[in-house]
C-alpha cells in the first residue's frame, strides 16, 4: 500500500538507454526499445500502485525522425502494436490515455491507432497517461503562440488579456497539472526539449539506471527521493 503522504500527482519520464542496453548485449538496438515496452509496464503499475494521477513518458521527439528509417519505422510499429495490444488493460486498470504531439506527420495508420486508443479509454478514471510522440516542447510553444496570435488578430482575446493561463491552456497539457517529478534514466541529465514550460517548479530524477532495466523498485526509489526535497516554489520554508 502506499503512503499518502507527498505522493507527486503528475510524474514525467524521459526514458532513455534503450539502444545502449541493446548494443551492450549485442544486439539491435530495437531489442532495447521492445524491452523499453516492459519497463513501461512497470511504471505504469508501480505508478497507478504510488496513487500517481498522471503519467507522461517521452516515446519519440520530433528530432526522432533524424534517426535511420529502419529504426523510425520499428519505433512506430512498436508503439502502435504496444497500445492496441494493451488496451483492454488499461481499460481494466482505468487508466485513461492522450496523445500529447504533432500527429500530422505520422502515417494515417499511426494516427488511427493513437484516435483508437484514446476513444476505447477515455472512461478511465484512475490515472492518466499522455504519452509523447512526435512532440518537442519549442514545437509545442510555437503552435501554441500561433493560435493564440490568430485569436488576438480574430478579436476574440485582447493582447493584454493574455496570461500564463492563456498559454497553458493552449498548450497540448491544457487541463492536465504540471509535473511534480521529471525523471531521466540512463545517466543523462537534461531535459532535451521536454516539457520546457510546464517543466518551471518541477523536481528532478536523474538516475544511472537505462530504461529497460528500469523496474518497479527503481520507480519506488525516485518517488522516495521525492519525497525527501522540499518544495518552497520560491518562498521561505516557513512560509
Ligand atoms: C530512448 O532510448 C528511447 C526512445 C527513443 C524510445 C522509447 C520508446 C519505448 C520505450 C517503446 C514504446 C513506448 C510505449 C509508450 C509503448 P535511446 O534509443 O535514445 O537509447 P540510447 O540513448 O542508448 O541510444
Amino acid at each position: 500500500m502506499h503512503s499518502e503522504r507527498n505522493i507527486p500527482r503528475h510524474v514525467a519520464i524521459i526514458m532513455d538507454g534503450n539502444g545502449r542496453w541493446a548494443q551492450a548485449q549485442g544486439k539491435e538496438r530495437i531489442y532495447g526499445h521492445m524491452q523499453g515496452v516492459e519497463s513501461v509496464r512497470s511504471a505504469l503499475k508501480a505508478a497507478v500502485r504510488n496513487g500517481v494521477r498522471y503519467l507522461t513518458l517521452y516515446a519519440f521527439s520530433t528530432e526522432n525522425w533524424g534517426r535511420p528509417a529502419e529504426e523510425v519505422n520499428a519505433l512506430m510499429e512498436l508503439l502502435c502494436d504496444s497500445v492496441i495490444r494493451e488496451s483492454p488493460e488499461l481499460q481494466k486498470q482505468g487508466v485513461r490515455v492522450r496523445i500529447i504531439g504533432e500527429r500530422s506527420r505520422m502515417s494515417e495508420k499511426v494516427q488511427a491507432h493513437l484516435a483508437r486508443i484514446e476513444k476505447e479509454t477515455s472512461t478511465g478514471e484512475q490515472l492518466t497517461l499522455l504519452l509523447a510522440i512526435n512532440y518537442s516542447s519549442r514545437s509545442e510553444l510555437t503552435a501554441t503562440m500561433r493560435r493564440i496570435a490568430a485569436e488576438a488578430k480574430a478579436g476574440t482575446i485582447a493582447p493584454e488579456e493574455i496570461g500564463e493561463q492563456t498559454i497553458a491552456q493552449h498548450l497540448y497539457t491544457a487541463d492536465i497539472p504540471d509535473p511534480d517529478l521529471i525523471v531521466r534514466t540512463s545517466g543523462e541529465c537534461r531535459l532535451s526539449n521536454f516539457l520546457l514550460w510546464q517543466a518551471a517548479y518541477s523536481e528532478f530524477y536523474f538516475t544511472e539506471v537505462l530504461w529497460p532495466d528500469f523496474n518497479e523498485e527503481e520507480f519506488d526509489r525516485a518517488i522516495q527521493a521525492y519525497q525527501r526535497r522540499a518544495r518552497r516554489f520560491g518562498k521561505l520554508s516557513d512560509q
